[in-house]
């Protein structure tokens, strides 16, 4: 970004962020950005792609200076893999990278706070990683993940809400035993009853329209095929758009597991690490997405997220919206994920005319922070 004419830092959460200058000094900046972790065994696009297309549109300004400024933020730790709690770089810009979030530990029982500073950073520092209050908003390009503009024909998507998510890790504690010498009466067998309850998490899934319930995760200890498990640990990941549902549903599955739990002489406790509400986009950029679809020569379409994205933390402080790309195949969190080279460009064009809806738009030049 640097040969762009962009300044380029590292905030103390890990975010990498530049910023492309307005035509005049110290006025509010426009965020784009997307993340740049990724989940096991991943696909090259989630998150990367729109910090990519962020730095294209700077490139394809070709050195023209708009009436506000643009900074790209490449977000660290989006998806939550190795703390279980996601969003921790965008959470950073709204000031909600806090002590609790700090004392996350990770699988090794290495907290936020030492592998910040393991990486050379300063935790002190994370205040300065907040937004400016007069940033004008937030746009972030990234991939469908999922089937519905390929089944639409279609290359873009307007994002008009993103779905609410919770996360939960669950503890089931048994006894530890010989497999060959134990009858089968005298158990308390974690990976049995931890079993059970993911057949009802999939159950309950199923019978509640909209619902979709993820254990993602298991880890059963010792881990040997002739010790039977005395300790569970696993994940649940479970979103809605109404997050009255969800989070009657994520009560139901607490109940029930513990259900279990005394059934089958274990106990159980569980760690919830996320509790996102659903978040609506903001009106305007939506719409003024929707031209720059029109504009590239795509019918508009407006549509759910179903995946969490950064665009879901900002909005709590700035306006935010998003533009999805077809994914074919709908396949994401894997190798197959892809994107077309044609859409790419489509989305480029887009990003272009937006970019220069709103430098002519005195409503969005004029907008000050919510906060
Ligand atoms: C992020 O990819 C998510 O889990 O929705
Ligand atoms: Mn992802
Ligand atoms: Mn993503």
């Amino acid at each position: 970004m640097e040969p762009l004419g962009a300044q380029v830092r590292i905030d103390a959460a890990g975010n990498l962020r530049g910023v492309y200058p307005a035509l005049e000094p110290n006025v509010p900046c426009l965020v784009i950005g997307s993340h740049l972790d990724t989940v096991p065994n991943a696909g090259a696009y989630d998150g990367i792609l729109g910090v990519v297309l962020g730095i294209a549109l700077i490139e394809e300004l070709r050195g023209r200076r708009l009436p506000f400024a643009i900074e790209v933020v490449g977000f660290s730790e989006e998806e939550g893999t190795r703390f279980g709690t996601p969003f921790i770089g965008s959470r950073a810009l709204v000031g909600r990278l806090d002590l609790e979030l700090l004392s996350v530990r990770d699988a090794r029982g290495v907290s936020v706070r030492t592998a910040i500073e393991e990486f050379g950073l300063s935790p002190e520092k994370i205040s300065q990683a907040e937004l400016k209050k007069e940033t004008l908003g937030y746009l972030e390009f990234h991939i469908e993940q999922g089937p519905v503009l390929e089944k639409l024909n279609l290359s873009l998507g307007a994002v008009e809400a993103i779905v609410g998510q919770s996360r939960l890790e669950f503890t089931f504690l048994g006894c530890a035993n010989h497999a060959g010498t134990t009858p089968m009466n005298l158990r308390s067998d974690a990976l049995a009853g931890a079993s059970e309850w993911i057949g009802i998490v999939e159950r309950v899934a199923q019978n509640i329209p909209g619902l979709v319930g993820t254990v993602g995760k298991i880890d059963a200890k010792p881990g040997a095929a002739n010790v039977i498990a005395g300790e569970v640990r696993l994940t649940l990941d479970l979103r809605q758009s109404s997050d009255q549902i969800r989070i009657r549903a994520v009560e139901d599955l607490i109940r029930r597991a513990h259900e279990i739990a005394v059934r089958r002489g274990l106990s159980v406790r569980e760690n919830v690490l996320l509790n996102q509400p659903a978040v609506a986009m903001d009106a305007f950029l939506v719409g003024e997405i929707e031209k720059a679809v029109i504009k590239t020569g795509c019918p508009p379409h407006r549509m759910v997220s179903g995946a969490g994205h950064d665009a879901m933390i900002l909005a709590e402080k700035v306006p935010s919206a998003m533009i999805f790309l077809r994914t074919p195949g709908g396949i994401s969190h894997d190798p197959a994920e892809s994107v077309a080279p044609e859409d790419v460009e489509k989305a480029i064009d887009c990003g272009l005319h937006l970019l220069d809806q709103l430098a002519s738009s005195p409503e969005f030049c004029k907008r000050t922070n919510r906060a």
